[in-house]
């Protein structure tokens, strides 16, 4: 799994991973030369070294060759990691925006957005970072250790021992620390969660003067969080320490146990510096692996989230057959559709709607109106029956094909923060301003955009907040409108329109809507007056349903 993330940059992981072994090696060689030099300074020795200054040069050398290589390398993995995230990223952005809407119903927001931010950059550090580093540290460890053995074997032993310890003791807290991370980054998820939505909720927490209460709610989500931190922090503080000591120990007493070899000449002073280089140069490494367990925990947490996600089932893609130009002949049979733990929205639905026809459905709140524009959208699929426009059962064409032909004004408006005039054409970037301003006066939405600051250009702020409720309405209405579909779903369109506007949109109306067919969901009587034929749904079903089975007179 973790290698599957991984791939796009093996070759770049591969190289920093041989850099890092590259440097190692070199580490290992700066003991040995530690031994050699004290030669150089014990009396009796000195006539061994002809040229002294070969070893300094070599020396100087291997540490240059060593700073070398870890700026190459730190560049090279810098590099990986942000690739890494990068792909990560824009990986799980495609796949989360593939996803159904039932998915985004079931969650919160701000999951999402912390699986985008912190989880991946957790699992990108880890993969370019720590995981990388597993080998040379054991390759540290396990050359140190052969060195150390050729040196003075039952010294080495004695350090080998040690080892294991150092291990257990990593373990051992590393299991507290594992569900500990989790805990911490699933309060960080919620933090992140609440910050937006309460953002987004501002005027109702303003208008409840409820700022105190959600201040106090925060501030109790960051201090969790505190709290949980400290402890992990604790528990990391505690193996660094622990690790030294152990360590410290260590040294003592292999200087203790050398001091008796010494003594019986087992052992030559210069041959106890290189050891004891050595022996430094393995606690690093060892140190290194308490760090690496810890992250380890904290990546495998990330991972299982990101795991999650990606397993969740895409909206169908495959179908490659495309849904032919619309007429706008819609039929629902037996249609049955139920939220997740809910009971039915729509139960067994029948209902046909010619080409051309303006139907009008009512009914009280809940009855499932909206729900059945959604499942022409494909928004949602029936768990029963089956939906065809044109004769063609909308579950066997490609989504795009269908959903590039209806047309939408939901009941509650979405808009970009961006102009008026991108609003409006986003169905259809390429449309001129010409088309773009017929079909804001067809929304009766020229007007007022005219009176705007900056007219078509003026920025309308996130979701539209610097717009009236019924302008945003307008334009939504226009931006559907631009698209030119064969269907059209107007769901409570003009709910939030003056009269006299709604009137003026449905005189236009009436000749735009007559070349095709409106599903107009309402309440408004004016609205209801535009409609060949008005259906009553309660609870899910069609109010005397038995009229539905007669042939319907289309309406040219
Ligand atoms: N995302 C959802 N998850 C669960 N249940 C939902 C969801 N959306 C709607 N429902 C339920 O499905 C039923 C039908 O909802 P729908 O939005 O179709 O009603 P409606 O007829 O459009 O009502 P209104 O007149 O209020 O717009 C309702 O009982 C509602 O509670
Ligand atoms: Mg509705």
């Amino acid at each position: 799994m973790l290698l599957a993330f991984a791939r796009p940059c093996r070759g770049t992981l591969v190289l920093g991973m041989g850099l890092m072994v590259a440097e190692s090696a070199l580490a290992l060689a700066v003991p040995w030369l530690g031994g050699k030099l004290a030669e150089l300074f014990l009396p009796g020795h000195l006539a061994a070294w002809a040229h002294p200054e070969t070893l300094f040069l070599t020396l100087l050398t291997v540490l240059a060759a060593q700073a070398l290589l870890k700026f190459v390398n730190v560049s090279v993995l810098g590099a990986a990691a942000d690739r890494l995230a990068a792909d990560l990223k824009i990986r799980l952005y495609d796949h989360l925006q593939a996803l159904p809407l039932g998915f985004f119903h079931q969650r919160r927001q701000g999951d999402a957005l912390a699986l985008l931010t912190h989880d991946v950059s957790v699992i990108s550090g880890y993969l370019s970072g720590s995981a990388l580093g597993i080998a040379p540290l054991l390759l540290t460890v396990c050359g140190a250790l052969v060195c150390m053995l050729r040196i003075q074997p039952f010294l080495a032993l004695l350090a080998a021992l040690l080892i294991p310890l150092f291990s257990l003791g990593i373990k051992l807290v590393g299991r507290r620390v594992r569900p500990l991370a989790r805990q911490l980054q699933e309060e960080h998820g919620r933090a992140i969660a609440l910050a937006e939505e309460n953002l987004g909720m501002l005027p109702v927490i303003k208008i409840f003067t409820r700022e105190p209460e959600e201040s106090q709610r925060y501030r109790e989500q960051i201090e969790q969080i505190v709290r949980l931190s400290a402890r992990e922090r604790r528990l990391y503080a505690a193996l660094g320490p622990a690790t030294q000591l152990l360590a410290g120990a260590a040294v003592v007493l292999v200087l203790w146990l050398a001091h008796g070899l010494l003594g019986h000449g087992g052992l030559a002073a210069s041959q106890l510096v290189s050891f004891l280089l050595y022996g430094q140069l393995m606690t690093r490494p060892v140190a290194g692996l308490a760090d690496l367990y810890g992250q380890t925990q904290r990546a495998r947490g990330a991972l299982g989230r990101l795991a999650e996600a990606l397993a969740e089932e895409p909206e169908p893609r495959g179908e490659r057959r495309q849904m032919p130009a619309i007429r706008g002949e819609i039929e629902f049979r037996g249609v049955t559709f139920s939220f997740p733990g809910r009971p039915p929205a729509l139960k067994g639905l029948n209902l046909r709607i010619g080409a051309g026809e303006t139907v009008a459905i009512t009914g009280p709140n809940g009855a499932g109106k909206s729900t059945i524009g959604h499942l022409l959208l494909r928004l949602h699929e029936p768990s029963e029956g089956s939906i065809f426009v044109d004769g063609v059962d909308i579950a066997t064409v490609s989504l795009r094909s269908l959903r590039s032909q209806i047309g939408a004004v939901p009941q509650h408006v979405l808009l970009f923060h961006a102009t008026v005039r991108d609003n409006i054409a986003y169905g259809r970037s390429q449309a001129t301003q010409q088309e773009i301003e017929a079909a804001a006066k067809a929304a009766r939405a020229h007007d007022f955009i005219l009176g705007l600051p900056q007219g078509y250009e003026t920025w309308i702020g996130d979701r539209g907040v610097r717009l009236s409720g019924g302008q945003q309405q307008r334009l939504a209405l226009a931006r559907a409108l631009l698209k030119e579909p064969p269907i059209l779903i107007l769901d409570e369109a003009t709910a939030m329109f003056d009269p006299e506007g709604e009137r003026e949109f449905l005189q236009e109306c009436r000749e735009l809507l007559r070349r095709r067919t409106v599903l107009l969901i309402t309440h408004r009587p004016a609205s209801l007056e535009l409609a060949d034929r008005v259906l009553q749904l309660k609870d899910g079903a069609l109010v005397g349903a038995g009229e539905e089975e007669r042939a319907f007179v289309p309406a040219e």
